[in-house]
């Protein structure tokens, strides 16, 4: 199930809304809407601002990913979940540490609430390892596995559990393909140009074009349209990279 699919190249794009208040995420979402598929709102700003910054976007007809990472017990989950249904989000993620049981309980609310309300259902996203976690701290917390066999692990469990997609780092995106099949949906953060030298904290980058050509169907960006000297030209080379990543895909 590919809810909101798309084969149109904006509509994959996903612009990490990564203000610190109302003020500065109102003038993105002013600048940007009708040039991205979708903003990310983070913890960071809903929590200093709450479900205003969901309504102001959709005001503007626009998709929102609402990025909280939901990781409790099923039930405390599955009721976040149907909130999230309730504010109308197009995408949300739970950690997929949660459990199949989680996941599935978390599944399962929101299909009933969406059909409640006669609304589409939300892609729902699992969170698999963050990508801050390396073979060391997975052993520090008890894992055994390593980061690359937990994260086709989780993967896995999402799918079977009936999770939309997960959240996935450029660098995982083949083998997660492979275990998932090609309806399974993967969101790509760690997006930076291939002609810029990477000056921030991201690492394992790829650009738009082969996170596409990878088999991303979203990719999330923040800094290299924010930071950018022209926003808007930022976002549109972004855009036209996707739509080579698509058509290169297609040749394929
Ligand atoms: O600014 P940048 O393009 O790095 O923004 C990427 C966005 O994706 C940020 O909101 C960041 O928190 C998020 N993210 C990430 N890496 C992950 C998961 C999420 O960069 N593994």
């Amino acid at each position: 199930m590919k809810s909101i699919s798309s084969s149109n190249p904006k509509d994959k794009l996903i612009f990490a809304l990564d203000a610190a208040g109302y003020e500065e995420a109102l003038s993105w979402i002013n600048l940007l809407s009708g040039h991205v598929g979708m903003f990310k709102v983070g913890k960071e700003l809903f929590t200093s601002v709450g479900p205003k910054i969901i309504e102001t976007i959709k005001q503007r007809e626009s998709k929102v990913f609402l990025d909280l990472k939901f990781h409790d017990i099923p039930n405390t989950v599955a009721r976040a979940a149907e909130a999230a249904v309730a504010l109308n989000v197009d995408m949300f993620n739970v950690h997929a540490a949660g459990g199949s049981r989680m996941m599935r309980e978390t599944v399962d609310a929101v299909a009933a609430c969406a059909g409640k309300r006669g609304i589409k259902m939300p892609v729902v996203l699992a969170v698999t390892v963050l990508t801050s976690l390396n073979n060391s701290d997975l052993q520090e917390i008890g894992f055994e596995k390593t980061t690359d066999e937990l994260v086709t692990h989780l993967a896995k469990l999402a799918h079977l559990a009936g999770m939309t997609g997960v959240v996935a780092s450029p660098r995982d995106i083949a083998a997660i393909r492979s275990a998932c099949g090609k309806d399974f949906v993967i969101v790509t953060p760690g997006i930076r140009s291939a002609d810029e030298p990477v000056k921030d904290d991201q690492r394992r980058t790829l650009s738009a074009f082969e996170a596409i050509q990878s088999g991303a169907d979203y990719i999330v960006v923040g800094r290299p349209i924010r930071n950018a000297p022209g926003p808007l030209t930022a976002c549109s080379r972004i855009v036209d990279e996707i739509a080579c990543g698509l058509a290169s895909r297609e040749g394929t």
